[in-house]
């Protein structure tokens, strides 16, 4: 847990519960955007990998909502794992993040929230382009966002 490439584990909240847990997201909140999208991968066979790719502008929060898989992120100049294995701690990530996601468990779903709509334009598919572009970026002193919430 902790911190690493400019992501950061978010503690969230949870209603413990005998009849069974409850945690909740709020925009502004408990995370540092408001929430324009939400998707999930599941269903991921054994031994795939997702992802290979950052955002321009896109923020995200990444949950195991259900088992457990690696998110592999880098900034360009370092990297970090972090195993996502509660239902309770998302990953943060700010734009111009490049981010691997594998080591899925069987029943594994990777829940995803998004402060933008989905826009290809807003990828970089390319590793390349994408350390070009965040270099760029750090120069006009645009990369990454600042997270500020909590
Ligand atoms: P992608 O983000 O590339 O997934 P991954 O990096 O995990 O492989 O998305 C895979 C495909 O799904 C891509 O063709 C675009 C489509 N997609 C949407 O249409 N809407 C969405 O919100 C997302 C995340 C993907």
């Amino acid at each position: 847990m902790g911190d690493g490439a400019g992501c950061r584990i978010i503690d969230l909240p949870r209603v413990t519960d005998p009849r069974g847990n409850l945690t909740f997201v709020e925009g502004k909140a408990e995370v540092p955007f408001d929430i324009k999208r939400v998707y999930y991968l599941y269903d991921v066979p054994g031994g795939e990998s997702r992802g290979g790719h950052a955002h321009r502008g896109l923020q995200q929060l990444i949950v195991a909502a259900a088992g457990s898989f690696d998110v592999v992120v880098g900034d360009g100049t370092t990297t970090a794992r972090f195993h996502l294995n509660r239902s309770y701690y998302g990953l943060y990530l700010p734009p111009f993040t490049w981010r691997e996601l594998g080591n899925f468990s069987s029943g594994s779903v990777c829940l995803v929230l998004a402060s933008q709509v989905y826009s290809e334009d807003d990828y970089f598919r390319d590793y390349d382009e994408f350390l070009s572009a965040r270099h760029e970026a750090e120069v006009a002193g645009i990369a990454p966002l600042p997270a500020t919430a909590r």
